[in-house]
């Protein structure tokens, strides 16, 4: 594999000059300098409502429909088949209100997930007396040997992570989504941890469900959620009387999203769409993910890595990890004092598998550490973070 030109990655990114090293990519990438390029133009030049037929309302009709292409052709899929909207939060919320099951039919959550893929879910069960079966696994590390027996033909929908934004392993979702239609029921899949690190393609895939956010992806804030043609019909219109119910928007697209960030889409996929821009984007995850792996695997007594020190092919660059003795705040407090790495301890909106599952939120206890890399971090940010870490905690933990 090459090695990838991390100074060329870095140009496309203007915020990468300040002083400020980004180890925070599963909270929120950096916007790519042509996003930023895009938006201006389109306040400047296309900033009208569309609908109208004068020439600025055209080009921002025009501008509008690239980005819908575009982001379906990113995905693999049919414009018709996608919506927009403010957050995966938000569009699974409205996903589960347009969903209708039977009393007593089963839904299968995880509890790895991040909160906005388990709570529209749990509110739709309270809401329909479904029967809600929790995927609990039996290790962090993307095996799913616990999750398939509890898909049965009772089960109607099964809702889980692509990847988790704490563990950093995906699922296997070509795997689950067979058993899931074998017995009948649709997949949902969160797809925003992992969107930033590798291409998506739903219909290779075969999922029913798949959102995830732009603004983790080098783009403006604003997501995308996916249906299948098999989900499609159970879909009930929350639009208008008179909206078109043929399409997603129409069904799910309440008055149209941002115009500004949907016409930037194109900018994104342009950047992310070359053979070799993925490669580099590989071979530089790899590369920034090892030495901080093996900097934790060193000292076992010291510290938990959860979600395995192992650079396999499912392991995405997202490691979270604890200190003993250490408070995760007191971790992060003492990196920052020091230096200018940008990192952050807590739940993560995943506080079922940060709590229950890795028993970090009990007595006390505020979380893991999350570190969490970018294609445009280098091999040096990262040495130089082991070292302020490791001095860090040459200290007593209540200095
Ligand atoms: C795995 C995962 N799912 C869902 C979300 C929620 O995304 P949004 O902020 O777009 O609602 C996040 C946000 O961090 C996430 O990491």
């Amino acid at each position: 594999m090459t090695t990838p030109d991390i100074a060329a990655i870095r140009a496309n990114f203007p915020s990468l000059t300040q002083d400020q090293v980004y180890f925070d990519s599963a909270g929120g990438s950096q916007i790519l300098g042509s996003v930023v390029s895009s938006l201006v133009t389109h306040y400047t030049v296309t900033n009208v409502q569309l609908g109208p037929t004068y020439t600025a309302a055209q080009a921002a009709l025009r501008n509008y429909k690239a980005g819908w292409a575009a982001a379906a052709d990113y995905l693999n899929c049919k414009p018709e088949q996608i919506v927009f909207g403010a957050s995966t939060t938000q569009l699974l919320r409205n996903l589960v209100n347009a969903l209708q099951f039977d009393k007593d039919d089963e839904i299968v959550v995880s509890i790895i997930d991040h909160e906005s893929n388990i709570a529209p879910w749990l509110d739709l069960a309270e809401r329909q007396g479904l029967v809600v079966k929790w995927w609990k696994p039996e290790t962090l590390t993307g095996d799913v040997s616990g999750l398939l027996p509890l898909i049965t033909e009772k089960t109607k929908l099964v809702a889980v992570t692509h990847a988790s934004n704490v563990l950093g392993n995906v699922n296997p979702i070509k795997e689950i989504a067979k058993v899931a239609h074998e017995k009948g029921a649709l997949l949902s899949v969160d797809g925003v941890a992992y969107a930033p690190y590798r291409p998506i393609d739903v219909a290779d895939l075969d999922v029913d469900f798949y959102v995830f956010s732009w603004y983790k992806v080098f783009g403006p804030h604003i997501s995308t959620l996916y249906a299948s043609p098999r989900a499609f019909p159970r879909i009930r219109s929350l639009g208008h009387f008179f909206h078109d119910t043929n399409t997603l928007e129409g069904k799910l697209g309440l008055a149209g999203a941002a115009y500004e960030f949907v016409q930037a889409i194109p900018v994104v996929t342009a950047y992310l769409a070359p053979e070799e821009t993925r490669r580099a984007i590989d071979a530089n995850h790899t590369a920034i993910l090892r030495p901080l792996l093996e900097y934790l695997a060193s000292d076992p007594d010291k510290f938990s890595v959860y979600g395995g020190t192992e650079l396999h092919a499912g392991r995405l660059p997202v490691v979270s990890f604890s200190v003993k003795g250490w408070s995760s705040r007191k971790v992060c407090e003492g990196v920052e004092e020091v230096s200018n790495f940008g990192i952050r301890w807590g739940h993560f909106y995943a506080p079922r598998l940060v709590g229950e599952v890795l028993g970090r939120l009990e007595d006390g206890l505020d979380g893991v550490i999350r570190v969490s890399f970018a294609h445009y971090n280098s091999v040096d940010e990262v040495e130089r973070f082991i070292k302020v870490l490791d001095s860090v905690l040459s200290k007593s933990p209540e200095a």
